[in-house]
C-alpha cells in the first residue's frame, strides 16, 4: 500500500440510505470522515417489515441529499476522492440498483475507479473502522438477513465455517418481537422489553445443541416462542418471554461459535486468535457479552464494531472499497447488481444451507 485512499461509500441494499467518506492511509490507519444515514423505519413500520418497492423509491428520493451531507461533513470535494464504492448485493435488488447506479454515475463523471462491494464484506470489515484488527480473524456475521461464521483470511478471502439452515438470528428477533406485539424493527424493541425480565421463566428449545459442525437454526425457537406468547397475558410475562428468547438466541450463537473457534484455532496454530462479531444483532448487549465470555475462554481476542457500525451503514462499504483499491482491485462500470451473492461462493454452491432458491444461495 503506497497511497492514501479517500473513498465515497454508498449503501442502499435494504431500508437504510447511507453515504460515507472514509480515508485509508498508507500505513493502514482508518479514519471515518463522515457517515450519513437516512433510515426508512417510519415508511415501513405500518407494514410490519420492509416493503421492497417503498425502499427502492425512498432510496431514489434521498440518496442525493444524503451523499451531499456526507461530502459536506467530511469536508472534501469530488476532486479529493480516489474512488467510489457502492453495495452491489446481496440485498433487495431495486434498492441495490439505486446506489450502484448512483455510484457508477459519479465514477464516470469524475473519472474515478468504482468498487462494486459485497454488503457482507462491508460487515466483515466494519470492526476495522474503529480498531486495528489485522487479518486473519474469525467472524460471526449476524444480521437481519445473514447468520454465518467465516474465517476471514484477507481482503475478499472468506471461508464459510457455518451458516443458518433456516432463519437468520435478526430475522428470529424480528419475527418473535412481532408475536409479542412489538413494533418493527423488532430486535432493539425486544432487547428493551427483556430488561428486567426473568429468562428462566420460560423453557425454549435448544436447537442443534451438541450437533456436529457450526450451522445455526432458529425456526424451532420462533415457533415455540410464538406458541408461548399466545398464553402470556401480563406485562411481566412478556418481559420474561423476551428475556428467555434473547438468552436462547445468545446461547445458540455462542455455542456454535465456540465450535468454530475450536476449528479455527486448530487451523491457525501459533497465530494470534482474533474473534469479531458484526452485523445488526451485534448491537445486542446480551449477545455481545455472551460471545465475549466464549472468546475469552478459548483464548481469542474479542471485537465488535461501535453500535453505529453494527447496523447497515456506508462507512463499512467505503472501507471495503478502499481496501480493494489499495490492492489495485476495482470493477468495470457494467458491474451487475446481485440480489444473491455469497461471500464464499464455493461453500455456498457445495452446501447451500440458507435460502436456496432458483437463483442459487442467497449467502
Ligand atoms: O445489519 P443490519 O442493519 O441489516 C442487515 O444486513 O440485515 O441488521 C438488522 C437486524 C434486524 O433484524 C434487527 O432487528 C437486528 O439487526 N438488531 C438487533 C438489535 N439491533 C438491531 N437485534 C437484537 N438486538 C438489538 N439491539
Ligand atoms: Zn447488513
Amino acid at each position: 500500500m503506497t497511497t492514501t485512499h479517500i473513498v465515497l461509500g454508498l449503501e442502499t441494499s435494504c431500508d437504510e440510505t447511507a453515504a460515507a467518506v472514509v480515508r485509508l492511509d498508507a500505513d493502514g490507519s482508518v479514519e471515518v470522515l463522515s457517515s450519513a444515514i437516512g433510515t426508512q423505519y417510519a415508511q415501513h413500520a405500518p407494514y410490519g417489515g420492509v416493503v421492497p418497492e417503498i425502499a427502492a423509491r425512498s432510496h431514489v428520493e434521498t440518496i442525493d441529499a444524503i451523499t451531499a451531507e456526507a461530502m459536506k461533513t467530511a469536508g472534501v470535494t469530488y476532486g479529493d476522492l480516489t474512488g467510489v464504492a457502492a453495495t452491489a448485493g446481496p440485498g433487495l435488488v431495486g434498492g441495490v440498483m439505486v446506489g450502484l447506479s448512483f455510484g457508477k454515475a459519479i465514477a464516470l463523471a469524475r473519472n474515478l475507479p468504482l468498487v462494486a462491494v459485497n454488503h457482507l464484506e462491508g460487515h466483515a470489515v466494519s470492526a476495522r473502522l474503529a480498531a486495528d484488527i489485522p487479518y486473519p480473524f474469525l467472524l460471526l456475521l449476524v444480521s437481519g438477513g445473514h447468520c454465518q461464521l467465516l474465517a476471514v483470511e484477507g481482503v475478499g478471502a472468506c471461508r464459510r465455517l457455518g451458516s443458518t439452515i433456516d432463519d437468520a438470528a435478526g430475522e428470529a428477533f424480528d419475527k418473535i418481537a412481532k408475536t409479542l406485539g412489538l413494533p418493527y424493527p423488532g430486535g432493539p424493541a425486544l432487547e428493551k422489553l427483556a430488561e428486567g425480565g426473568d429468562p428462566t421463566a420460560f423453557t425454549l428449545p435448544r436447537a442443534l445443541l451438541g450437533r456436529e459442525g457450526c450451522d445455526f437454526s432458529f425456526s424451532g425457537l420462533k415457533t415455540a416462542a410464538a406458541r408461548q406468547a399466545e398464553g402470556v397475558t401480563t406485562d411481566k410475562g412478556r418481559q420474561d418471554l423476551a428475556a428467555a428468547v434473547q438468552n436462547a438466541i445468545a446461547r445458540q450463537l455462542s455455542e456454535r461459535t465456540d465450535r468454530a473457534m475450536a476449528a479455527y484455532a486448530a487451523e491457525h496454530e501459533g497465530a494470534p486468535l482474533r474473534f469479531v462479531v458484526a452485523g445488526g444483532v451485534a448491537a445486542n448487549k446480551t449477545v455481545r457479552s455472551t460471545l465475549q465470555t466464549a472468546a475469552t475462554k478459548r483464548g481469542f481476542s474479542f471485537d465488535a464494531p461501535p453500535l453505529a457500525y453494527c447496523t447497515d451503514n456506508a462507512a463499512m462499504i467505503a472501507l471495503a472499497g478502499a481496501e480493494r483499491l489499495a490492492l489495485g482491485i476495482s470493477d468495470p462500470l457494467d458491474a451487475p447488481a446481485r440480489p444473491r451473492w455469497p461471500l464464499d461462493a464455493a461453500a455456498a454452491a457445495a452446501n447451500p444451507t440458507h435460502a436456496f432458491g432458483r437463483k442459487g444461495a442467497k449467502a
